[in-house]
């Protein structure tokens, strides 16, 4: 008997196949069981009859509770009224496994029940398509930036010195020395820039956040592209381009799981160039306009960003921040010494920002101050300062937030069930 999986069950209409995999609901009406099976590839409705598998088969199909695990043999029927468009009609039933008492039912939970079981929570249905659209995501960049001739050159999680501020590195021990947890790789793609010329890292990234908030984890996956010879205006155009494909294709892909979560994906289809390139002075002073206690020279916070991202229909720039709350690293306006080469893309529909970039110092004298300005260890910064030494060039490159983006994508109000295992300031378990 062939195995087939419920993804490929097309290719064996009116054909008897083995399916394995888990119980997602059964019931039964007189001489009918109806068992939802679940493989990890869809679910099928089996239809049990006791005429066909007799009396023992019948009866011992009850035992099989949600989430028992089976081994189903039957044949594939055409069914215009399933949302696969078949069914199986059993000929045999094996239990693998009988579930004893699963946690999580039909009947609603709480949010702290759900994630202390995210391990079993990740079966549901909402859940799957969550992280199937998280893969496809994931696919999509890596497609993109393939196409474009980037490099993966992953960058280390171990590492001497903070990136983007002091106030959010984990420590760790390291052989009687001090490592911190990488809060970005930036730096480091900045050295395989100048070797590879456009490159990237994708992995994941840590900070001690303090903040309890719907767009913060303490582990977070981050995609960070850098390209030799870029300024800030072709930063921008690539972080555009990138958006734009990578949404497109997981429109395209994920129709089916967008779906389920009752996703409107007009929104979604009118992320399409170009996108509006605010400035921080414009963005302020539109804030002030609606009211907000908005202070010119701060960063936004979260509510900022809200109320900015509702104004636009599409992903937008806001470039231009001051350089007193953006990073060391930042180049500043040659025009303009108090405004920094930076940006942000925020996304629409209240969502806020999703990227964060920008041009790069390369002048060796001005990144020396900076280090110094900002009372970072400038023995630390030994090698990243000779990138300025040995051959320097215009650079520029961003980084995207995997989890904030899907949050957007999947139209959902808390980032934490679009990574499997969620990592907040309350919780590192299971
Ligand atoms: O704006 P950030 O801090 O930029 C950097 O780390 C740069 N070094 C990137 C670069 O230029 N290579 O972070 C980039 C993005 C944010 O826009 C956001 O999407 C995400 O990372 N991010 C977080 N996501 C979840 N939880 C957190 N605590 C996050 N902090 C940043
Ligand atoms: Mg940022």
């Amino acid at each position: 008997m062939p195995t087939t999986t419920i993804s490929k069950i097309a290719d064996h209409v009116g054909k008897e196949v083995r399916l394995s995999g888990w119980v997602a609901g059964q019931r039964s009406s007189g001489k009918i069981r109806f068992i939802l099976l679940r493989d990890g590839t869809g679910t099928i409705q089996c239809v049990v009859s006791r005429t066909d598998v007799g009396d023992e088969m019948f009866e011992r199909c009850q035992d099989a509770a949600q989430e028992s695990s089976v081994r189903i043999d039957g044949t594939v029927r055409e069914d215009a009224r399933s949302p696969i468009g078949f069914e199986l009609s059993v000929s045999s039933v094996e239990i693998i496994q009988v579930a004893d008492g699963y946690p999580i039912g039909r009947k609603e939970h709480g949010e702290a029940f759900l994630l202390d079981h995210r391990h079993l929570w990740l079966r549901s249905s909402r859940q799957q398509a969550i992280l199937r659209i998280r893969d496809a995501f994931v696919f999509a960049i890596r497609e993109f930036l393939h196409e474009r001739g980037f490099l993966c050159l992953d960058t280390p999680i171990l590492t001497p010195n903070a990136v983007e501020g002091t106030t959010t590195l984990f420590e760790t021990e390291y052989f009687g020395e001090t490592a911190y947890l990488a809060q970005s790789g930036q730096l480091y793609n900045e050295a395989t820039a100048m070797a590879f010329r456009n490159v990237y890292c994708f992995g994941p990234t840590f900070r001690a956040e303090k903040s309890k908030t719907r767009r913060h984890l303490t582990e977070f996956w981050m995609v960070e592209p850098e390209m030799a010879f870029a300024d800030l205006d072709e930063c921008m155009s690539v972080m555009e381009e990138f958006i734009v494909a990578t949404v497109e294709r997981v429109v395209a892909r994920c129709a089916a799981e967008l779906e389920i979560l009752e996703r409107d994906v007009e929104p979604l289809k009118r992320v399409q160039s170009p996108f509006p390139r605010v400035h921080y002075r414009d963005a302020a002073r539109r804030l002030r306009e609606l009211g907000l206690p908005f202070e010119e020279g701060n960063d936004f916070g979260a509510p900022d960003e809200t109320e900015l991202s509702a104004e636009y229909d599409r992903p937008f720039f806001v470039h231009h921040y001051p350089a007193s709350v953006k990073a060391f690293y930042m180049k500043r306006d040659p025009d303009d010494e108090s405004a920094s080469l930076s940006v942000d893309l925020l996304a629409p529909e209240g969502y806020g920002e999703i990227v964060g970039g920008g041009q790069r110092e390369d002048d060796l004298d001005l990144l020396e101050s900076r280090i110094r300005e900002h009372e970072l260890p400038m023995s630390a910064f030994g090698w990243y300062l000779d990138l300025r030494r040995f051959g320097s060039v215009p650079h520029s490159g961003f980084g995207l937030g995997v989890e904030r983006t899907l949050t957007w994508l999947c139209g959902l109000d808390h980032l934490r069930e679009t990574i499997p295992f969620p990592r907040m300031i309350h919780r590192h378990w299971p």
